[in-house]
């Protein structure tokens, strides 16, 4: 059995980077005129990213079978809700470009908004596939082996959604209106980040035999 304070660590530092992410971006919408067809954007945004991070960090500590079988729940069930906000800010800004004749890719954030998107439904769909039909990669022990690459593009995606959320506040309506400064920015999605990445288990990641492989040693060694 874990230590228990092994289970927490720097989860409260990600916390606070997710909470002063919320604020930062609902009080910069709700402190200027509302515009129906964009506002939604920022704030399903910053909703889909605060969800990723509670859907992330409840899985890092699970240690018995009990927690895991939970944690996978609990962390599907958030994902799914991320999932729809990030489909509906989505949407919102699509609809936005789409009525007013607006060009798409107009900025840096315009084109990792769109990587990111599209890398997160394949990663939705690819954990899915793996936890509800493990039959289509052959069985389950063939499905269990695949988590570690979920895990790899999944904090590989949680690096890029960050990267979106600051170069957001290089898009011109940032810097003519909402005035999200990108330190600010930066700061909250940094925090998620340094609270995030020392709970990630070598383990899981299959690093530790990769180690062992460049190292030079059997992964059946002492
Ligand atoms: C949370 C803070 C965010 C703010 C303040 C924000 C703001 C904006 C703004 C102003 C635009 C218009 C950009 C332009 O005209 O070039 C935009 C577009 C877009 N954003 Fe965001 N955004 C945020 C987060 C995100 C996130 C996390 C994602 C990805 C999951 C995202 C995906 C997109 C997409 C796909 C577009 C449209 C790109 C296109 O059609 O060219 N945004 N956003």
């Amino acid at each position: 059995m874990a230590d228990p304070s092994q289970r927490t660590g720097t989860g409260w530092v990600a916390q606070a980077g997710a909470f002063l992410l919320v604020a930062l971006v609902w009080s910069s919408v709700f402190l200027n005129p509302f515009v129906p067809l964009f506002s939604p954007h920022p704030l399903l945004q910053s909703l889909g990213v605060f969800t990723v991070t509670q859907a992330i960090l409840i899985l890092q500590p699970t240690w018995t079978a009990e927690e895991k079988v939970l944690g996978a729940r609990v962390h599907a069930s958030l994902q799914l809700l991320s999932f729809l906000l990030f489909v509906a800010g989505v949407a919102v800004i699509e609809v936005n470009k789409t009525k007013n004749h607006l060009p798409h890719f107009h900025s840096t954030h315009a084109y990792l908004g769109v990587a990111t998107s599209s890398l997160l439904v394949v990663q939705y769909l690819f954990g899915f596939l793996i936890w509800a039909t493990p039959g289509v990669f052959g069985g389950i022990d063939k499905a269990k082996a695949l988590w570690k690459y979920h895990r790899w593009t999944g904090y590989a995606i949680l690096l890029l959604l960050v990267s979106t959320v600051v170069t957001s506040t290089g898009t011109d309506y940032n810097k003519a209106v909402l005035g999200i400064k990108t330190w600010a920015a930066s700061i909250a999605v940094a925090l998620i980040v340094i609270g995030v990445l020392p709970r990630i288990h070598k383990r899981k990641l299959g690093l530790d035999r990769l180690l062992a492989w460049f190292r030079g040693e059997s992964a059946h060694s002492p």
